[in-house]
């Protein structure tokens, strides 16, 4: 194959680079700096621009890996989670990127968002709706495998793949509560916690939602593991 200056892709742009990366229309969708109220916009932009995308793709990931679960494919769907984590974290250390703003120039920013909140974010609400469906699976596999949850933790070697998925989806489940822990210090660092949202939303709400777990289940099944451990010592 001949490589040469000429491009092939249709597109804007005057590379093929720039067309399959769609550069043209990516970096066209910041303010330009005429329409700034504060030039931290941009900063803010792309901070949340690049987690929407993160949690996009995480999302893309969370259902692939609940098809495969759907054929019992558990092997293949535990090569992937590792990408749901790893969106997640990135979406998460992206946030540092926040911290360099002072809290008097968010309030400029803040006049530019009108009702903009973070409870609209596309990303993050279509992420929260993908998990549930991977706890959906597993108990399935569960069920049909006709084993108890406290069984595979005790006999985690005889029920490795289960076993494995179980951690998985504590991975995520860990994932998502240390992005909520994260934001919400960047919400008590910008603008503190005893006020409301852009839409009226108390941030004492999120601190609530900070305790939120998908799986349950999963960490409640620690204590009885050592309740069971306790039990069984008695026994001796
Ligand atoms: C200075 C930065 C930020 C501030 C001050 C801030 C502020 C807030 C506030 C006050 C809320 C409560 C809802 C409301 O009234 O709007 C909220 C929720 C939310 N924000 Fe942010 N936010 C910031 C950065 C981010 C970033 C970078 C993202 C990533 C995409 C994000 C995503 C969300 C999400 C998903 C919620 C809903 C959380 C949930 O349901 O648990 N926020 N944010």
């Amino acid at each position: 194959m001949a490589y040469g200056p000429d491009q092939i892709l249709e597109g804007l742009g005057n590379s093929d680079y720039e067309r399959y990366v769609r550069t043209p229309e990516l970096l066209a969708l910041q303010k330009s700096p005429e329409e700034w109220l504060h030039r931290d916009e941009l900063l803010f932009a792309i901070t949340h621009q690049a987690g929407e995308l993160w949690l996009k793709l995480a999302t893309s990931e969370a259902y692939e890996v609940a098809n495969l679960l759907a054929e019992n494919k558990i092997r293949l769907a535990l090569r992937l989670v590792p990408r749901i984590l790893l969106c997640i974290r990135n979406a998460n250390e992206g946030m540092d990127m926040l911290d360099q703003m002072t809290p008097w120039d968010y309030q400029q920013v803040r006049r530019a968002l009108g009702h903009g909140s973070g409870f609209d974010s596309p990303g993050f609400n279509s992420v929260r709706k993908a998990i549930p469906t991977l706890g959906k699976e597993f108990h399935r596999l569960l069920t049909e495998a006709n084993v108890e949850l406290l069984t595979i933790f005790l006999e985690h070697k005889k029920y490795d793949e289960l076993y494995e998925l179980a951690q998985a989806l504590l991975e995520i489940d860990q994932a998502m509560f240390l992005w909520r822990q994260r934001h919400f210090k960047i919400v008590e660092r910008s603008i503190g916690t005893k006020v409301s949202g852009t839409q009226g939303t108390p941030v004492e709400v999120l601190s609530k939602l900070n305790s939120f777990n998908f799986f349950p289940e999963l960490w409640d099944i620690r204590t009885t593991i050592t309740n069971h451990a306790i039990a069984a010592e008695g026994e001796n």
